[in-house]
């Protein structure tokens, strides 16, 4: 199979970086493409039928700075019908009325555009104020969740999890 999965992240002190080359690590390197969006930004989101789109939360629920820079370029992108995983970082205890909400903007963004979201990841095992990364029953977040500050050794096993349950729902495992 050609690499038909494009991994868009934005990272500004590297976590989400790491963790993107672990994604692309667990996916196998065969069939995807990482792609940093500082320096490459999105306009090759379109080349791709399936997307996975790393983003950690800045500035009390803010977007990353690379995902604010580029916001528009997802309103003109043409992602409609593509099938596509969100992934965000976080940090429960410092910023818990915030977590991971950045994650939630990028999601709901990628769905108003008509992209059909899969990737959603139980509530169970983490502790926070509030989030805008949750689906409507508050069940599970739309994407997964990372946090490097306060639970870094869950990380490689929830990475592998997520993985094979996204290969899955991309239909392409
Ligand atoms: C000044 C500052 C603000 C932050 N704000 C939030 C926030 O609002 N919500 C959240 O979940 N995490 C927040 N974080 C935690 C980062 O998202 C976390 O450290 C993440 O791993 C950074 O990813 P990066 O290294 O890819 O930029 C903040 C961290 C810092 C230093």
């Amino acid at each position: 199979m050609s690499r038909s999965i494009g991994l868009f992240y934005g990272s500004t002190t590297g976590n989400t970086e790491s963790v993107a080359e672990l994604i692309a690590e667990n996916i196998g390197l065969d069939r995807i493409h990482r792609i940093d969006i500082a320096a490459d930004g999105l306009d090759s989101i379109a080349e791709y039928s399936h997307l996975i789109l790393g983003i950690p939360t800045w500035d009390f629920g803010e977007l990353q700075e690379d995902w604010s820079d580029l916001w528009q370029v997802l309103d003109a992108a043409d992602v409609a019908g593509k099938k596509c995983a969100v992934f965000g970082l976080g940090d429960q205890i410092g910023y818990g009325e915030w977590f991971l909400d950045a994650m939630g903007l990028l999601h709901d963004r990628m769905q108003e555009r008509g992209a059909e979201l899969v990737g959603y990841w139980p509530v169970e095992g983490y502790d926070f104020e509030a989030s805008k990364a949750l689906n409507e029953d508050k069940s599970k977040f739309v994407g997964l969740a990372i946090d490097e500050d306060c639970q870094h050794g869950e990380t490689t096993e929830r990475v592998e999890q997520w993985c094979k349950q996204v290969l899955v729902e991309f239909g392409i495992s």
